[in-house]
């Protein structure tokens, strides 16, 4: 990310607050401890795993934006409208998201990976995309003005909106890796099921937690008539769904040739996290 001394230093600025907040890091993670688990060399990953972290950023940026979720607080700090009113915050969004799909066109750099880079461009354009991220923020907007809670539509819209990115940054792992297509389809398998236990625990947070451990609002979703797992099956059974989809990420990454490497663990991590 270009320096704040750089021009337009304000648009910078906004970055660099929202980037570099803090975080859990989750999909660069993610992408890294896919590709180690598939065999991929130490810190080939790296350099494209952080293009994941400014897709996600970006992602988080515009959700916090008054006319999405009018959000005050994000990782702890206030979030980057409030700081730097809208329209640097919309432009910042874009811009992060724009670096970021420029680190994965140009990471990994070795030729051999041509390839495989092309494909990560290819399925992390579909999965934010239209049809994937920004059609499971779309969906999560309208669900708020609609009477009925459909269990189906819930699942859709935490699978676009959360599940789309988590799955891309494991399969862009699997593919600096040079994995065999059974090899991406079982790490997908894991991350179908682990993208939806992240979002039921974000879901579960925003009732059971608080903004000092957060980092973020709590309390926003009821507050908004999202359409959450606890709206629709109540805690307990939120809590059930939660458990099962971790176990099902846990089985799915064992299957992986050398068991999935950090991935079983990771899995336990999105049910027992805090923040
Ligand atoms: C929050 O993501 C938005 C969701 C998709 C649920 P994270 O919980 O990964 O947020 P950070 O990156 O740790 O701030
Ligand atoms: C955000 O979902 C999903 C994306 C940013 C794509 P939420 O609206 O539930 O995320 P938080 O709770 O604000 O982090
Ligand atoms: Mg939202
Ligand atoms: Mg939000
Ligand atoms: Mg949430």
């Amino acid at each position: 990310v270009p320096d704040e001394s750089r021009w337009p230093e304000t648009l910078h600025r906004a970055m660099r607050h929202s980037l570099l907040a803090g975080g859990k890091r989750f999909r660069p993670i993610l992408c890294l401890a896919a590709a180690e688990a598939l065999g991929a060399p130490a810190g080939l990953a790296l350099a494209p795993a952080c293009g994941f972290e400014l897709i996600h950023t970006y992602s988080l940026v515009h959700d916090d934006l008054p006319a999405m979720d009018d959000a005050p607080l994000r990782r702890g700090a206030p979030t980057s409208h409030v700081v730097f009113g809208e329209a640097i915050a919309i432009l910042a969004g874009d811009a992060l998201l724009t670096l970021g799909i420029a680190v994965l066109a140009r990471h990994p750099e070795p030729e051999r990976y041509a390839a495989a880079k092309i494909r990560v461009l290819k399925l992390v354009t579909e999965a934010i995309g239209s049809e994937g991220m920004t059609a499971g923020q779309v969906a999560d907007l309208e669900a708020e003005r609609e009477v009925s809670r459909s269990g189906q539509r819930l699942l859709t819209i935490h699978e676009a909106k959360t599940g789309r990115l988590i799955r891309a940054a494991l399969a862009a792992g699997g593919l600096y890796a040079l994995a065999s297509e059974e090899a991406l389809s079982q790490l997908d398998a894991y991350g179908r099921a682990l993208g939806l236990a992240f979002q039921i625990k974000d879901d579960l947070l925003d009732i059971e937690s608080d903004a000092e451990t957060l980092g973020k609002r709590a309390g926003a979703d009821a507050a908004a008539h999202k359409l959450t797992f606890p709206a629709v099956w109540g805690i307990e059974r939120s809590h059930l769904w939660l458990g099962e989809k971790v176990e099902e990420a846990v089985e799915a990454a064992r299957k992986l040739p050398g068991g999935g490497g950090k991935l079983p663990e990771l899995a336990r991590f999105v049910g027992a996290r805090r923040s």
